[in-house]
């Protein structure tokens, strides 16, 4: 007998979702539940095509962006971020990261495997930068680009973005952004801000699964594709992923075999957005999130993040009374209420709780029930103690 490895017994399992309000994943709108279980669609079919249009399309609406190289990678987040630096930072040139959280130092070690120099500039986890102090780093440094986390999942801070893009090309530098657990949630317009390569996912604010990464470049940023000196990987080439995007209206190319419930959803995603229009969009994620804040201060929690202004629409982070135990909280939380947030991840382990309402969960009987859920979890470990 040629088998030596006896087939295992998979048995057909039964799960209890939580209610998701971590950072992402979020939970799905109920579009997005149907359409990936739609008909595959195979890179020789016609409706294969429609379907990388209408993303395209939705894509640009939701970057506010009119670049024509737009569209999405195979992969989670990390897709993203890989192929903005990969595509448009070569080996020996130096990357300029904004630093604060966790996906900066990510971007590090990407950058850094690539063969790029990597110098960090930094602000204290629970703020933001201010444009003189990138500036002073532009003009010291002169990078090739300047990588910043426009919403921070690990902080639960927003960056400003006005006058970035600006202030890097007038010091020769390409701006890279990271709006994964932004986008969809907290207004963000590429073309206004110059950003040149921008990079999402689908699990926070679109309420998607992971597993495609949408990505944007400018017509900047598109120079230096098609003039660098450096090839980036083979499965991240935008210039080879923009011909089977056919960004540029003639090209059908295969370049590799996308996932078909994946682009289902992403189209499904971008049709919620694209029907409730972005300002109506924003307003109820920005709605539900104060109203949240005002229930939790209600409650006397007390936010990481002390400047108002600094707080990410998406994700809030909270600090404990001193004692508390963050992981414990979570787990309490869970096992009461079946509610999943999770604890700080990066600088903020052990410092914060990250707390998500956004995308399909951005109303106020969510926020309600979540307020009122973790004001009971926190009682409850106050008096156990
Ligand atoms: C993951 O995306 C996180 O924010 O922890």
């Amino acid at each position: 007998d040629k088998i030596k490895v006896p087939a295992p017994k998979i048995q057909n399992r039964q799960f209890v979702k939580p209610l998701l309000c971590g950072p992402g994943p979020c939970d799905y709108w109920p579009s997005v539940t149907e359409a990936v279980a739609y008909p595959c669609i195979t890179p020789n079919c016609e409706e294969f095509y429609n379907v990388l249009d209408e993303i395209r399309a939705g894509l640009q609406y939701i970057f506010q962006t009119q670049s024509k190289l737009v569209l999405a990678m195979s992969g989670a987040g990390h897709a993203g971020m890989e192929a903005v630096i990969n595509n448009l930072v070569g080996p020996g040139e130096t990357l300029l990261i904004a630093a604060r959280g966790v996906w900066d130092q990510r971007a590090e070690i990407i950058a850094k495997r690539l063969g790029i120099k990597v110098e960090v500039t930094r602000v204290p986890m629970n703020t933001t930068f201010g444009l003189e102090q990138i500036e002073t780093e532009l003009k010291r440094l002169r990078p090739a680009a300047l990588f910043i986390t426009h919403g921070d999942s690990s902080t639960g801070t927003v960056q400003k973005m006005d006058g970035l893009g600006q202030l890097c090309h007038k010091y020769g530098a390409l701006l890279l952004v990271d709006t994964v657990v932004s986008l969809g949630g907290h207004p963000f317009f590429m073309d206004e801000y110059e950003a040149d390569g921008v990079f999402s996912s689908t699990q926070k604010a679109f309420s998607g699964p992971a597993g495609i990464s949408p990505v944007a470049f400018s017509t900047r940023a598109e120079e230096k594709i098609n003039n660098r000196k450096h090839e980036p990987s083979f499965y991240f080439d935008v210039k080879l992923l923009a011909k089977q995007w056919n960004c540029y209206g003639d090209t059908r190319v295969y370049h590799h075999t996308m996932s078909p419930p994946m682009l289902w959803a992403l189209r499904a995603c971008l049709q919620e957005v694209s029907n409730a229009t972005l300002p109506v969009v924003w307003a109820r994620n920005a709605a539900s999130t104060a109203h949240f804040h005002k229930r939790l201060q209600e409650y006397g929690f007390e936010f990481f993040v002390p400047k108002p202004e600094e707080r990410l629409t998406t994700v809030t982070t909270v600090v404990l009374p001193k004692g508390v135990n963050y992981l414990e909280f979570t787990a309490v939380l869970r096992e009461k209420h079946n509610i999943l947030i999770l604890e700080g991840r990066g600088p903020t382990e052990g410092k914060a709780l990250r707390v998500g309402i956004m995308g399909a969960n951005a109303r106020t009987e969510v926020a309600d029930i979540l307020a009122d859920a973790m004001a009971d979890t926190l009682n409850t470990m106050l008096s156990s103690s």
